[in-house]
């Protein structure tokens, strides 16, 4: 499988991709790195390990839909199939997401549709939810609203902080982030009336 990764910045994602495609144990290839950003440290992480990184600027852009359809011009120059968003800081347009129909994935650190948007871990501090976690989910035209792959669970402590409740999530979201892209690179992924259906193991 062979995928494109869009970041913004730290890109520990990115990171426990690569891990789990280095140890064998994902089937996929990142054919290259895309950052809105040229200072993101995900840039540096994929050049360590040989991976193409692109810097596509969104400020010489005229509009989202302008800067989606460069995306989907380099993402298909690279052949891509699965456009994975690590931490990619930008609102996706109908331009992307339908060049690559149930081919994009992001993750986002609630349980959703509990907390979209900004601040995941902000908000479920301030509603005083007990638990908390992650979703890796399909991206549709709304905001955080696509059909969910995985989800994990964490607890929430009476002395977290957002800094320790974002760690905690953030540990899940390297387990179920290239687990989910493991589904799809098996071909195990099918989106029916919005809701994903993982076919077991062959
Ligand atoms: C993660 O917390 C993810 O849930 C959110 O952005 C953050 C990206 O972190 N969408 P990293 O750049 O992968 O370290």
């Amino acid at each position: 499988l062979t995928i494109g990764v869009l970041v913004s910045g730290n890109g520990s994602n990115l990171q426990a991709i690569i891990d789990r495609i280095e140890d064998g144990s994902l089937p996929a290839r990142i054919a290259c790195v895309i950052s809105n950003k040229a200072d993101a440290y995900a840039l540096d992480r994929a050049k360590c390990h040989g991976i193409t990184v692109h810097v596509l600027d969104h400020r010489i852009h005229a509009g989202r839909e302008s800067y989606d359809a460069a995306l989907v011009e380099l993402l298909r120059s690279h052949g891509v199939r699965l456009v994975v968003l690590a931490g990619f800081m930008r609102i996706v347009t109908p331009v992307l997401i339908g060049a690559f129909p149930h081919a994009i994935m992001n993750i986002h650190p609630a349980l959703l549709p509990a907390f979209p948007g900004l601040h995941a871990q902000r908000q479920a501090l301030q509603y005083g939810v007990k638990v908390s976690g992650c979703t890796v989910h399909f991206v549709d035209e709304g905001t955080d609203t696509g059909p969910i792959i995985i989800q994990a669970v964490v607890p929430v402590l009476d002395d977290d902080t957002e800094d320790t409740l974002s760690a905690r999530i953030q540990k899940e979201e390297h387990h179920i982030y290239p687990e989910a892209v493991n589904l799809f690179a098996q071909g195990r992924l099918t989106v029916d009336d919005r809701k994903v259906i993982i076919a077991p193991a062959s």
